[in-house]
């Protein structure tokens, strides 16, 4: 069994090291360009050339959650293309949202302002059932966010494209009740996948539906806000602040706003990470289940983009 490499941004020889002790028979080799034909790839935003030279792939292994820098590309059309689920992601992406949450709704980031100055200053607390938390997607991230921040005791929305029904989470589904779950949100958490569907999702008209003073957490990607927009409401008053990790180019260009909004934090994409070994040991073992002829989780339909 023949696999491929090819992952942008990634030192592959710790990964080609770490499948090959996974998976002892096969044959990993960072992806050259005239290679022999592969049976499965293991990617992070491949090029083209890749896709065309490789067109027997059984299955394409995207070694983070979003897909969407592979569904630009033109791919084999027999192939599975497979995402990482969780893999270690769920537990930081929860980790990041609640700390930004946290962090607005006790006013760390102004009592530490104070501190700088020398101010030993009192505000007056905050009630969490005014501060209810929206989170659009409630995929394998999101559902894990979802229940960490009902630990907190926010009241929690969430919003998806199918119905769910999930504890502890007032459940809203598609266009028609998007308004509603608009509505009822005062920090709005994005966790969507970007598709046709979702991009510029956070634009004036959508954001101007949140509750006075709302807040924005944006940890999926950097097109589903128009960022102007953000700008704009931030400056109205309308909305008190934005914690950003996501961007539409990375990295955030130097004269770019957002860097110095006294009401944005930015990260610089961190939120939830890429676990090398828990990756490897995920890929290998679909690896061996295909091989097996079973079925595996995580197969992106790419007709709906996710
Ligand atoms: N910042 C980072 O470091 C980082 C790290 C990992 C991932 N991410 C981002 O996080 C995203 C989510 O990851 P995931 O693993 O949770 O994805 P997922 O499991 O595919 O879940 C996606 C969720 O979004 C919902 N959704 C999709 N299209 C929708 C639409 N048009 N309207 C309403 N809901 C819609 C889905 O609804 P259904 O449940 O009804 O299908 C699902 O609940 C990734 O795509 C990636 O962009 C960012």
């Amino acid at each position: 069994m023949r696999i491929s490499f090819c992952c942008a941004h990634t030192k592959a020889p710790p990964w080609l090291e770490g499948f090959g002790r996974a998976l002892p028979h096969a044959t990993i080799e960072e992806w050259v360009t005239g290679d022999a034909p592969a049976d499965y790839a293991v990617v992070w935003s491949p090029p083209q050339q890749f896709m065309d030279e490789q067109q027997g792939l059984k299955a394409i292994f995207n070694i983070g959650a979003g897909v969407d820098a592979l569904m630009k590309l033109r791919l084999p059309p027999q192939a599975l293309v497979v995402r990482i689920d969780d893999g270690g992601m769920a537990v930081q992406m929860a980790e990041y949202v609640c700390h930004a949450l946290i962090r607005h709704f006790r006013e760390l980031d102004c009592y530490e302002d104070d501190v700088r100055h020398g101010a030993w200053s009192y505000r007056k607390p905050r009630r969490r059932e005014e501060c209810p938390v929206g989170i659009m997607g409630l995929g394998v991230l999101g559902e894990r966010v979802a229940q960490a921040v009902a630990q907190f005791e926010f009241p929690v929305l969430g919003w998806s494209r199918g119905a769910k029904d999930l504890p502890g989470v007032r459940c809203f589904a598609g266009e028609a009740q998007f308004d509603a779950f608009l509505r009822g949100t005062r920090v709005l958490v994005c966790l969507l996948p970007l598709t046709p569907e979702t991009r510029n999702i956070m634009n004036a008209a959508n954001l101007s539906r949140l509750m006075p003073g709302g807040y924005v957490i944006n940890v999926a990607r950097g097109a589903h806000l128009v960022d102007e927009d953000l700008i704009a409401l931030l400056d109205s008053g309308h909305l008190a602040g934005a914690t950003l990790d996501v961007f539409r180019t990375e990295p955030l260009p130097e004269k770019h706003p957002f860097w110095t909004h006294p009401k944005i934090t930015v990260t610089p994409h961190t939120s939830a990470r890429t676990l090398r070994d828990e990756t490897i040991a995920q890929i290998a073992g679909k690896i061996q289940a295909l091989e097996r002829g079973e079925p595996i989780a995580g197969v992106v339909d790419v007709g709906r983009g996710y």
